[in-house]
């Protein structure tokens, strides 16, 4: 007999579903992918075929592990407004292996706390299903709204900053800080 498919978790909060992404969220993410607003920090606004590239991997991911960067549902609209979760970075890191959590909403639904939300959940199962001992987020130095939001979580930023190898060399956003949150001891 074969084995059951692992179940895809799926987390709540106060306003929003973390859940596996959908075939209707492509449209929505292929907007935010070409928004140089949202993308600023990221190398640049991507194509539709390159952001359904990158949809169809993260969903495979979650597939597979049963988490990852969950897409996010606005509960009171159903609306895809972005994604945030863990995911175990395929570049090779200073600080390689680690678990990373990370973020991105579509530019209209920054400001609301949606990030910060969400993030919050995806760190309880990080900690608490996981078990995970540290996550680590990482970003741009120019990259202050991120920043802010691992603030809020209460990670504690590295002293040393390190350079993105998938950055090109010399690139202004390939210099980037590192911050990581413990386990909390109950
Ligand atoms: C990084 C990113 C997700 C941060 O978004 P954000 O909206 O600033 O962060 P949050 O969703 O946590 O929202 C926090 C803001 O909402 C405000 N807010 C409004 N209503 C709120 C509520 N009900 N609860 C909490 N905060 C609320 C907070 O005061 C805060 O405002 P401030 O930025 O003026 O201090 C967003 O800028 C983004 O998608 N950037 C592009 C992608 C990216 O760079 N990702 C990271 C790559 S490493």
């Amino acid at each position: 007999m074969n084995n059951p498919q692992p179940k895809i978790s799926q987390l709540n909060t106060d306003r929003l579903i973390l859940r596996q992404w959908l075939p209707s969220d492509s449209q929505p993410f292929a907007r935010m992918s070409a928004d140089p607003r949202v993308m600023q920090s990221l190398l640049g606004p991507i194509d539709a075929k390159a952001s359904a590239a990158m949809q169809q991997k993260i969903t495979d991911l979650i597939a597979e592990k049963t988490w990852g960067f969950w897409a996010l549902e606005l509960k009171q609209t159903g609306q895809f407004i972005g994604f945030a979760g863990l995911h175990i970075p395929i570049a090779e890191l200073p600080f390689s292996p680690c678990v990373e959590i990370g973020w991105r909403l579509a530019f209209e639904h920054w400001g609301k706390g949606y990030a910060t939300e969400a993030a919050r959940a995806a760190l309880a199962f990080g900690f608490n299903t996981l078990k995970l001992d540290e996550i680590v987020s990482f970003t741009a130095l120019s990259n202050h709204k991120s920043q802010a939001v691992m603030e809020r979580l209460a990670m504690q930023r590295d002293p040393l900053s390190f350079m993105h190898l998938k950055v090109p060399a010399g690139h202004p956003l390939q210099e980037h800080c590192l911050y990581r949150l413990s386990k909390p001891i109950i």
